[in-house]
């Protein structure tokens, strides 16, 4: 069985006080009204990391990350933050390659499977983000996007590297726009990411990898999403800055 993962990508939000309130209340909330299998993870900026993995030091199911790293191990990259920093500091995962990041901070393939090595050198796991822009997607040339951006920053890796990487598939049009991939084109691309590890890995890795979405996820379509085949779980951005809409998302997942 699959690990399934539903993750809060804070952004750029939540001072540090606020960060410890919200973390509080989720953690008390699953406590009372969860009791699914799946992993929550909270990736809030990096100034509240160590803060968060404290307060989640004795939650089984409740763990915190990145939303980006360096790709370099150290030196002078004023600025940056390095994957042993995280490390070192409680983070279990790292986001690489958001659409934000590629976006607004030119982020493109190589120098991501530059971090994503960087990440698992330091045992940190990888959530390797995906997805086409509304252009791409009516010109017909999401599958190529996709199959271009995976094998680049993910396939370099051997198999037991590969086995450690999540991936979510993040259609640009649907990040913080409200609008939603439907259950059918989610699951159509999930489909082919799988297919595409299976013809580079194999059958076992396939079945292995957890494939999250992300983009627009609310607890009113996050059953129905939840509830295709290759569906994980989900990388949450706007809904998962308030307890209630995040914990809700978290409780339709079985
Ligand atoms: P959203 O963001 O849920 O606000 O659309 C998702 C993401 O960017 O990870």
């Amino acid at each position: 069985m699959r690990k399934k993962i539903i993750a809060g990508n804070w952004k750029m939000n939540k001072s540090f006080e606020e960060g410890m309130a919200l973390v509080t209340e989720i953690s008390g909330m699953l406590k009372d009204e969860y009791n699914g299998s799946a992993e929550v993870v909270i990736i809030p900026p990096f100034t509240h990391i160590n803060a968060i993995s404290r307060m989640l030091a004795d939650e089984k199911n409740m763990s915190t990350g990145a939303q980006n790293c360096s790709n370099h191990a150290s030196g002078a990259y004023t600025g940056e933050v390095s994957a042993a920093m995280l490390q070192s500091v409680g983070a279990k995962y790292v986001i690489t390659g958001h659409s934000e990041r590629r976006q607004y901070f030119m982020e493109h393939n190589a120098w991501l499977a530059q971090k994503v090595n960087a990440v698992l050198s330091n045992k940190l796991i990888p959530i390797y983000c995906c997805g086409e822009t509304l252009e791409e997607r009516e010109a017909n040339k999401h599958f190529d996007i996709l199959e271009t951006q995976i094998s680049e920053g993910l396939f370099h890796l051997t198999e037991a590297q590969f086995a450690q990487v999540v991936i979510a598939y993040e259609p640009v049009w649907a990040i913080g726009t409200g609008k939603t991939a439907t259950t059918a084109q989610a699951q159509e691309v999930h489909a082919f990411i799988r297919k595409l590890i299976h013809a580079k890995y194999g059958e076992a890795i396939a079945q292995n990898t957890t494939i999250q979405y992300g983009g627009s996820v609310k607890p009113e379509n996050a059953s129905e999403l939840f509830s295709a085949a290759d569906i994980d779980g989900a990388l949450v951005g706007g809904a998962a800055l308030q307890s209630r809409s995040f914990v809700d998302i978290v409780k339709a997942m079985r």
